[in-house]
């Protein structure tokens, strides 16, 4: 825009400023050369030739080119060139001709003597009505056409100072327009990646600081829903527990006092109450997520999956699976808060032991950055794999098979990408799942270390029954 204006502006102008240059030598040419020859015609004697020399020179100097007078045979009386051609004839020449023919001219031709294009000026010398001699002005046309390309020079050079500030103000006011913009953008971007303490900055013009006014505003109804549906979850789950507790305490007694016609009924609502507890456990974990902070800290992934080995062991006995371990490399190191991760691990174990059959084996590896849980059950339709992360989603095993609330993997992955990690599933080639934990390296300078993160306690996590 600014180079258009400049062209715009600039083109116009140096052509005209050429043609007035142009104009403005031809004129000053003609105006000498008149004013010589109106002095000159009281001075042709040659007792004034000296004065008439002078003249010629001083008006010479003064057009910056050369001046020449003839008499009326064309013999040069006077030259201020050096060397002077004093008593040549100059009759050859076209304009001196015209001129001592009694006519003005100005014209530009090429000079054979000086190899070059001049522009040539003649007028005659009138005395009392006849033509006495004439006055010739020359000026070279190289110098004129420099003269007209220092001005063409100037008008650009200012043209590109006027650029180059025009640029450099316009930077200047688009970074200011664009600084708070991209201030918010950061801040939104914070949000949307759960941190809900983010807010941005009231800055910029009118529009800008009631746009970030608005932000703020939005953020802090999020923030303030989202704690109050965290709080009512957390709330109703531990009102929840206290009499589940005692319902089973109360049908175990119900039990104890001898096989009755109502056994079978009790030892199923016992069932009921235990798959309840279990829900309301994992809500009580979900509600808590990102409420408090918890610490990080390194995490040897070999080692976790060996103890989480070690941790569902009985329960593998009792379910019927070989349980073995495999390490992979050292395992490495990663950044996390090791209560959740063991979390999200037992619930990618306990799925591994429900959904396969007795008998099989399920492995967990630990390898570098991540740690898989295999097993050779049924696997995973294609169009379950993504929904079963879903809370409260449960799959076509899981639908078919032991009983579940469908929060297992969605606790999962919510705990591990809270430090920057992922749970996923995969087909396992020969049949049955993958269930994958991955962390970023320590190495990776993926630590997530100044996560808010729930503050697990020891009761959030559910250990094998
Ligand atoms: N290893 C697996 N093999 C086959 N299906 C699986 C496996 N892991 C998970 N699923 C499917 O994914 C669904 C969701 O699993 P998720 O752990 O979230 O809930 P759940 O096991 O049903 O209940 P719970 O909340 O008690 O864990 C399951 O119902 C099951 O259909
Ligand atoms: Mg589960």
């Amino acid at each position: 825009m600014l180079l258009l204006a400049i062209v715009a502006l600039g083109v116009p102008l140096a052509l005209n400023l050429s043609a007035r240059v142009n104009a403005e030598v031809r004129t000053q040419a003609q105006g000498q050369a008149d004013l010589v020859a109106a002095t000159a015609a009281d001075l042709l004697d040659p007792r004034h030739r000296a004065t008439l020399t002078s003249l010629a020179n001083s008006s010479a100097n003064s057009i910056r080119g050369r001046v020449l007078i003839v008499d009326s045979n064309a013999q040069v009386l006077v030259d201020s060139g050096s060397p002077p051609q004093i008593g040549q004839s100059y009759e050859s020449r076209q304009e001196i001709e015209s001129a001592l023919d009694g006519h003005q001219v100005q014209l530009q031709r090429y000079s054979r003597t000086l190899r070059q294009e001049i522009l040539a000026t003649a007028v005659p010398i009138i005395r009392n009505g006849t033509t006495v001699g004439a006055v010739r002005v020359t000026q070279s046309v190289a110098a004129l056409n420099a003269a007209v390309h220092r001005v063409q020079f100037s008008l650009g050079l200012i043209a590109l100072i006027v650029l180059a500030l025009g640029l450099a103000a316009g930077a200047l006011i688009a970074a200011q327009v664009g600084r708070p913009l991209k201030r918010l953008e950061e801040v939104a971007r914070r949000v949307a990646h759960g941190d809900l303490s983010a807010r941005a900055e009231l800055e910029g013009s009118r529009e800008q600081r009631s746009l970030a006014g608005s932000f703020n505003e939005m953020t802090d109804r999020i923030a303030r829903l989202l704690h109050a549906q965290r709080n009512f979850v957390a709330d109703a789950s531990h009102q929840l527990r206290t009499p589940l507790t005692g319902l089973r305490l109360r049908l175990e007694e119900a039990n104890a006092v001898g096989p009755g016609p109502a056994a079978a009924e009790i030892d199923a609502a016992i069932g009921e109450v235990d798959r309840l507890s279990h829900t309301v456990e994992e809500l009580l974990v979900l509600s808590r997520g990102g409420e408090r902070q918890i610490a990080g800290g390194p995490i040897d992934l070999g080692e976790l999956a060996a103890s989480a080995l070690h941790r569902w062991e009985a329960k593998a006995q009792q379910t019927g699976h070989r349980l073995e371990l495999r390490a992979q490399d050292e395992g490495g190191l990663a950044w996390a808060a090791r209560l959740d991760i063991d979390r999200a691990l037992d619930a990618l174990i306990e799925n591994a032991l429900q959904y396969s059959a007795p008998g099989t084996t399920v492995t967990i590896v630990g390898s570098v950055g991540a740690v898989e849980v295999m097993d050779r059950g049924p696997g995973l339709a294609e169009d379950e794999r993504a929904v079963v992360f879903e809370r409260f989603r449960r799959g076509r095993s899981g639908r078919s098979g032991p009983q579940g609330s469908g929060l297992g993997l969605s606790i999962a992955r919510e705990l591990t990408r809270a430090w920057g990690g992922e749970v996923s599933l995969a087909d396992r080639p020969g049949g049955g799942t993958i269930a994958t934990l991955t962390l970023p390296r320590l190495s990776d300078g993926g630590a997530a270390d100044t996560q808010p993160r729930a503050q697990a306690d020891a009761e959030d996590r559910f250990a094998p029954a």
